[in-house]
């Protein structure tokens, strides 16, 4: 049998991110006058499984919103991108997802970028067997910052992919920040859809972030846990539970872990008094009208191309693209 060259070609590449040191960055969130500790300390396993049940649940529509909203327009917008270029995912999220724009938009390449260099890995080479018409260059990084897309894609179109309102957890100024990356790494003429959850209800809101079957609970007691692991520390989960409330103010979902006791931990030696009922703030979550984000992306370096939403207005896809400067 003669032999056949591959279909197509994987590569990581390994950019190396570099980690702050984890217990100072922690050790700043709990000394300060309002304690808090950032969002990502959620995704241990357990965590990302906590994640994948809660976008399961009734009152959570965002997930199912936006699957709804790519079952609809996908098309469109490949008929607007056209076909072939190379997709560059922020973060190496829900498979479920991926596929579904892999399958629409039909790209050469697919890259992802991920501060998790394990489960990088492994979504990509699912991906890779699965679609052997796509050549797959997983690249680990922290995304949150500037840096340069591998040469191996330099003359691919691109279109970034940044679904789930991930960018709800930036705040407004950091969120124009993250995208002026993105559109440097996208290049002229690139393009990224973007998903974002909009202002609404306050009740609709609110349930969203405290379900009664308790997973979003569980997801924000978690991020103890995962620290317990991670650090010299011991939290006592039964010491806490968690609260979330929508900040008008800010348009934000925030969520907290509550101290139901005085209490006293040591984290690396050092003494943390939490009184009863103090919080330990653990996310922002920023709802955005249209007009606002659209703000946002334009202080980005964004024009926004097309955009939709489902019948109650809940979530919003927007398909941006890179301005000339
Ligand atoms: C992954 C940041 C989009 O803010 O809705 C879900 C995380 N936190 N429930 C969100 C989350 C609590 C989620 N994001």
């Amino acid at each position: 049998m003669p032999e056949q060259e591959p279909a197509s070609a994987y590569a990581f590449f390994d950019l190396k991110p570099a980690f702050n040191d984890m217990l100072d960055e922690v050790l700043v969130g709990l000394r300060s006058e309002r304690k808090f500790v950032a969002p990502k300390f959620f995704y241990d396993v357990r965590g990302s499984k906590l994640f994948e049940a809660i976008t399961e649940l009734p009152e959570y529509y965002l997930t199912r919103t936006e699957m709804q909203l790519f079952d609809r327009h996908l098309n469109e917008v490949r008929d607007l991108v056209g076909v072939g270029g190379c997709l560059v995912e922020y973060g190496s999220g829900s498979s479920l997802k991926i596929r579904k724009l892999l399958e629409s938009l039909r790209p050469d390449a697919y890259l992802p970028v991920d501060i998790s260099k394990d489960h990088l890995e492994s979504t990509a080479s699912a991906l890779h067997r699965d679609y052997p018409w796509l050549h797959v260059y997983p690249t680990c990084a922290d995304f949150t910052g500037p840096f340069e897309l591998p040469p191996v894609v330099a003359d691919h179109d691109k279109i970034g992919f940044f679904p789930g309102s991930s960018i709800g957890n930036f705040e407004p100024a950091a969120a124009s920040r993250f995208l002026s990356n993105v559109a440097h790494t996208l290049g002229a003429g690139g393009h990224l859809l973007v998903g974002v959850d909009r202002k609404k209800d306050v009740g609709v809101l609110e349930a969203a972030y405290n379900d009664s079957a308790g997973i979003t609970a569980e997801f924000n007691l978690n991020l103890l846990q995962h620290l317990n692991d991670l650090l010299p520390v011991r939290f006592e989960l039964d010491r806490f539970r968690h609260r979330a409330f929508y900040n008008e103010e800010l348009g934000c979902i925030q969520m907290f872990l509550e101290s139901l006791t005085e209490q006293t931990i040591e984290l690396g030696g050092e003494p943390i008094v939490l009184q009863p009922g103090e919080f330990i703030h653990t996310e922002n979550s920023y709802k955005y009208d249209v007009e606002q984000f659209v703000d946002i992306a334009a202080a980005g370096g964004f024009a926004v191309h097309a955009s939709w939403t489902d019948d109650r207005e809940y979530f919003s896809l927007f398909l941006l693209v890179v301005e000339p400067n």
